[in-house]
């Protein structure tokens, strides 16, 4: 990958794709990456203890919804490019409290495109025309799709959860504000991400530690549901190149082209782990496997049509899904010490989204 140098603003880079982002650019990129996290529940600088005594990193403790501290934090920083991640991700939790999922998703991301498009006034020549903001979003906003069929980059928005509709609230702010004030943005729509660092309340995840801690494995309705997983440094790479080569203005899907139901792929983590970490007792993992109530509003399917991220910027996924579901398992078998120190606050791994109780506040 060619390096490009300048200031890079990363929003959400404590997170699970975020500070495998921030890695990712360190390593294939000249950049100095800032990272702006407000380090909630999801947010954990121990996942970037390898990149902190670099000096092309900074970390900046900030809340994309904080107006005075953002727009302080860009007229330090003064951006070549923005990347913004930061958001409230998991649909279980937006079931149980969508009021932070408006403020994050849509009032951070309107207050970051305002203070991109205030930063991107003052430019001028090369500064001006190099800028760009990419807005990184989700196919969840697509909504559900039947046992065929693809979502590409002009499925009409459908989404269905309080999470994906504030992602689709914040990509609709992001392109008016490229129809409307110029702003060179860009929006990347893509498939479930899995890998290293993933916050321990997302499928795979759950599904090791409940294994290895002999905990019933819980499978929403009958496991039916499908996704399409890609590993999260083909994302990282997916959106760099978006960043760099995408056309302003343009909406880019990303898919690993590996839909899985969610039982075979919690039946494929079983049998991997009844290699790696044998239960001892001669039991098999999926023996642990558990049906439990569905997700209210459950998405059945997503599957991505990712041709034109391939034919215009020449993506593909480097990594094939066993081999990438075999490496993930390796490192949360290596690395108990990261998740274990996550169990230790307020999430202990139960299950999220069934409550529903109102609260009506923001
Ligand atoms: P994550 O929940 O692991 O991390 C989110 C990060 O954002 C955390 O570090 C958190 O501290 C930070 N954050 C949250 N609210 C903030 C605020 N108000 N101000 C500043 N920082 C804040 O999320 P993730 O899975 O890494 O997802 C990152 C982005 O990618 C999100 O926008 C998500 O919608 C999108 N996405 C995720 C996936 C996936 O499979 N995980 C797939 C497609 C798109
Ligand atoms: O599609 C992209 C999206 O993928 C991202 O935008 C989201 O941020 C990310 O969280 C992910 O959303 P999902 O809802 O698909 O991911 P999750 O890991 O929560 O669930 C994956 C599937 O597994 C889903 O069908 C629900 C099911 N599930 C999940 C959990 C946590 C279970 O069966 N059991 C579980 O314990």
């Amino acid at each position: 990958m060619v390096g490009n140098s300048g200031n890079l603003i990363v929003t959400g880079g404590s997170g699970f794709i975020g500070s495998n982002l921030v890695r990712w650019l360190l390593k294939n990129t000249e950049y100095l990456v800032h990272n702006l996290d407000a380090l909630t529940y999801a947010g954990n600088n121990d996942s970037l203890s390898d990149c902190v005594e670099n000096d092309r990193y900074n970390f900046w403790n900030v809340d994309i919804t904080n107006a005075p501290d953002i727009e302080r934090v860009f007229d330090e920083v003064r951006p070549d490019k923005i990347m913004h991640l930061a958001a409230e991700s998991h649909v279980d939790r937006s079931i149980d409290n969508p009021a932070a999922f408006i403020k994050t998703n849509v009032i951070g991301t309107y207050v970051l495109l305002e203070n991109a498009r205030r930063h991107f006034d003052s430019l001028t020549g090369d500064e001006k025309s190099g800028f760009r903001f990419l807005h990184v979003s989700t196919d969840e906003v697509y909504g559900s799709l039947g046992p065929t069929g693809l979502f590409n980059e002009s499925t009409p928005y459908s989404p269905h959860s309080p999470y994906s509709a504030s992602k689709a609230a914040s990509d609709h702010l992001a392109r008016a504000w490229h129809d409307t004030y110029n702003l060179p943005v860009l929006v990347t729509n893509c498939s479930n991400n899995y890998g290293p660092y993933q916050f321990p309340e997302k499928l795979i995840p759950v599904t090791i530690i409940n294994a290895i801690a002999g905990n019933r494995i819980p499978v929403y309705g009958q496991g039916e549901n499908v996704r399409d997983w890609l590993h999260v440094l083909d994302h990282c790479d997916a959106m760099y190149r978006v960043l760099s080569s995408g056309t302003v203005g343009h909406t880019y899907n990303i898919g690993g082209n590996n839909e899985l139901r969610n039982i075979d792929l919690v039946r494929l983590i079983c049998e991997i782990l009844d290699v790696e970490r044998p239960r001892g007792d001669g039991l098999v993992y999926s023996s642990q496997i558990e049906f439990v109530v569905d997700r209210p509003g459950h998405d059945l399917r997503y599957a991505i049509d990712a041709s034109k991220i391939s034919s215009e910027l020449d993506w593909e996924p480097a990594y094939s899904c066993r081999e990438g579901i075999q490496q993930t398992i390796e490192w949360y078998l290596s690395n108990e010490d990261w998740w274990k120190s996550i169990l230790d606050g307020k999430y202990r791994l139960e299950r999220q989204g069934v409550k529903q109780i109102f609260t009506g506040k923001l």
